[in-house]
């Protein structure tokens, strides 16, 4: 990693930190996606405009593993501009191969929308396997994750609101 891979991973889990849309991620859990390959940075003229991430979780033996989309962002003066179908064409180059259930959770409409272009559906929590919850659990309640849902406030009440997307 270079320092500047160093300075991108600590902006990016800045914004994820205070974003209501996004899960908190460590500095060094992002500064792993950059170095695993697992991310769509987008850039224009030397701009950061966003980001993608995934990490994928194990299923059940012998079955397809599963890929959770997160963080997505795209900086407010680049949204609109079609920013977001970047992301999702350069993310489905690069897996669309790979033997994998691919998910994520989101309220945006705009996510919604492109995941049902790129062949997602609406589904239930429970169409995703217990051992990967179980990971995705222990992910979510670290304790140092912890303090960061304070910026929901009373909203993480509606925390099960989110919409789940399959692939
Ligand atoms: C969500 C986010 C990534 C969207 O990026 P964006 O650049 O604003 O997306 P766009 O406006 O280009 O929209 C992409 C597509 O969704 C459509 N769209 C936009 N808003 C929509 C809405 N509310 N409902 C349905 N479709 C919508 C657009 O028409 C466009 O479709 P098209 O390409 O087929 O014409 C961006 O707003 C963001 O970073 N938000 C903060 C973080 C966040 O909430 N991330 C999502 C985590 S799941």
């Amino acid at each position: 990693m270079t320092n500047l891979d160093l300075d991108l991973a600590k902006t990016i889990s800045a914004v994820s930190k205070k974003e209501l849309g996004l899960l908190y991620y460590f500095p060094e859990e992002i500064e792993r996606a950059l170095k695993e390959n697992r991310a769509v940075i987008i850039e224009e003229n030397g701009r950061l405009v966003g980001w993608g991430f995934w990490t994928i979780r194990n299923g059940p033996p012998r079955r397809a593993s599963w890929l959770e989309v997160h963080t997505l962002y795209i900086y407010p003066e680049f949204r609109g501009r079609g920013y977001l179908n970047k992301f999702f064409d350069m993310a489905y180059q690069r897996l669309k191969d790979a033997n994998l259930r691919a998910y994520f959770f989101t309220r945006a409409g705009a996510v919604m929308h492109m995941a049902e272009k790129y062949g997602f559906k609406k589904a239930s929590v429970s169409d995703i396997p217990i051992s990967v919850w179980i990971k995705m659990l222990l992910h979510r309640l670290n304790p140092r994750r912890l303090s960061s849902y304070l910026k929901y406030g009373w909203r993480i009440l509606g925390a099960w609101k989110w919409d789940v997307y399959i692939r």
